[in-house]
C-alpha cells in the first residue's frame, strides 16, 4: 500500500503555554520520529493504529479527533466511497512531541491525496484543526505550524508563522519521562492561575520576552545565553505549575552534567524535556545520564 503522507515530530524550544496568550514560540521539527498514513479502498470505513483497529464509527475515545476529522472531510467533499486508513507512527503519544498534530495533519493530507483533491496547505490545516480542537481544546496552532511545514518556525498565534532556520553549533538532547503529558489539563490550569491573580500575567509576558531573547541568541550563535534562557523559561513554567518532579529532576541532572540549559517541552506535567549542550562529548554524557531515568532519549545536532 502506498504511503500518502509522512509527518514528523516536533519540539517546542521555547514559548509553550505563553504562546496560547499571544506570546511568541520557537519550535523545530524532530525527524527522529515519524508518522505515516496509508489509505486503501474498503467495504466499510475502517481505521488501524496503535490504539484501535476496527470500524471508524466504533472507534475509541483517543481517536475521537481523527474520527471527526475524517467524517468532516467526507461530508465536506460529499464522498460516499469507503476507505481503510492505517496510521503507522513512532512518535510517542501524549509526550509533547506533536503526535496529535502529526496524525491530524498526516490524515488530512493523505485524504486529499487519496481522493486526488487539490488543496492548499491552509485547506489541509483547516481539516486537521477539526481534530486538534477536540484533542487540545484551545490549540495555539504552533504544533500544526511545524508539522505542516517541517521547518523550524517562529510562531505567534493568529499570525502567519515565520520560517526560522536554526543553525547553531550545539546539540539538543530529548528525554521522554515515560509519563503521559497532560496538555489540556495544564493549559486549563494555567488559565485558572491567570484568572485568579492578574499579576501572574507577568510570568506569561516574561516567557514571551525569553522567547524573543532566544530568537536573538540563535541568530547570533550565542549558545551559552540560549541555554540560560531555556533554563529561566523552565523556572517560570514551574511557577505556572506545568512541570512535575520527574521533569525537574531530569532538568537538574542535565545541568549537573554540563548542559547549557534545560527545560520541559510541550504541555508538561509529563511528556518530554530538552537539554542543550555545546559539545558532542557532553551531549552523549547527558543523554547517558538521562537514559537511566527516562523511557527514551534522542540527540540531534542543530547545525545544518
Ligand atoms: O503538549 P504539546 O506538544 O501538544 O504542546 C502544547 C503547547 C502549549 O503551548 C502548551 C499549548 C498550545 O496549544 O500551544
Amino acid at each position: 500500500m502506498k504511503e500518502l503522507s509522512k509527518t514528523y515530530g516536533k519540539i517546542i524550544l521555547i514559548g509553550e503555554h505563553s504562546v496560547v496568550y499571544g506570546m511568541p514560540a520557537i519550535a523545530i521539527p524532530f525527524n527522529g520520529v515519524e508518522l505515516n498514513v496509508y489509505i486503501s479502498e474498503n467495504d466499510k470505513n475502517f481505521i488501524s493504529c496503535k490504539f484501535f483497529e476496527g470500524e471508524l464509527e466504533n472507534s475509541s475515545e483517543e481517536l475521537r479527533g481523527i474520527t471527526e476529522l475524517v467524517n468532516s472531510f467526507l461530508n465536506k467533499y460529499q464522498i460516499s466511497r469507503k476507505i481503510k486508513i492505517i496510521i503507522d507512527s513512532t512518535i510517542p503519544n501524549e509526550r509533547g512531541m506533536g503526535s496529535s498534530a502529526a496524525a491530524s495533519f498526516g490524515v488530512s493530507k493523505a485524504l486529499f491525496e487519496y481522493f486526488e483533491i487539490d488543496a492548499s496547505i491552509d485547506e489541509i490545516i483547516e481539516i486537521a484543526n477539526v481534530s486538534e480542537k477536540i484533542i487540545h481544546g484551545n490549540p495555539s496552532g504552533v504544533d500544526l505550524g511545524v508539522v505542516s511545514s517541517n521547518s523550524s518556525i517562529y510562531f505567534i498565534k493568529g499570525k502567519e508563522f515565520e520560517y526560522f532556520p536554526i543553525n547553531i553549533d550545539a546539540y539538543l538532547i530529548i528525554a521522554d519521562t515515560g509519563i503521559k503529558g497532560k496538555t489540556k489539563e495544564a493549559v486549563s490550569d494555567v488559565k485558572d492561575i491567570l484568572d485568579r491573580e492578574e499579576a501572574n500575567y507577568d510570568k506569561i509576558n516574561m516567557l514571551g520576552k525569553l522567547a524573543n531573547n532566544a530568537k536573538n541568541y540563535i541568530q547570533i550563535g550565542e549558545i551559552n545565553k540560549l541555554g540560560e534562557t531555556m533554563y529561566l523559561a523552565h523556572q517560570l513554567l514551574k511557577e505556572l505549575t506545568v512541570s512535575n518532579e520527574k521533569l525537574d529532576n531530569l532538568v537538574e541532572i542535565s545541568m549537573k552534567h554540563g548542559a547549557l540549559g534545560a527545560k520541559l517541552t510541550g504541555g508538561g506535567r509529563g511528556g518530554c524535556m530538552i537539554a542543550l549542550s555545546d559539545t558532542k562529548e557532553k551531549a552523549l554524557k547527558i543523554k547517558e545520564e538521562l537514559s537511566k531515568l527516562s523511557a527514551n532519549t534522542w540527540m540531534t545536532y542543530l547545525k545544518k
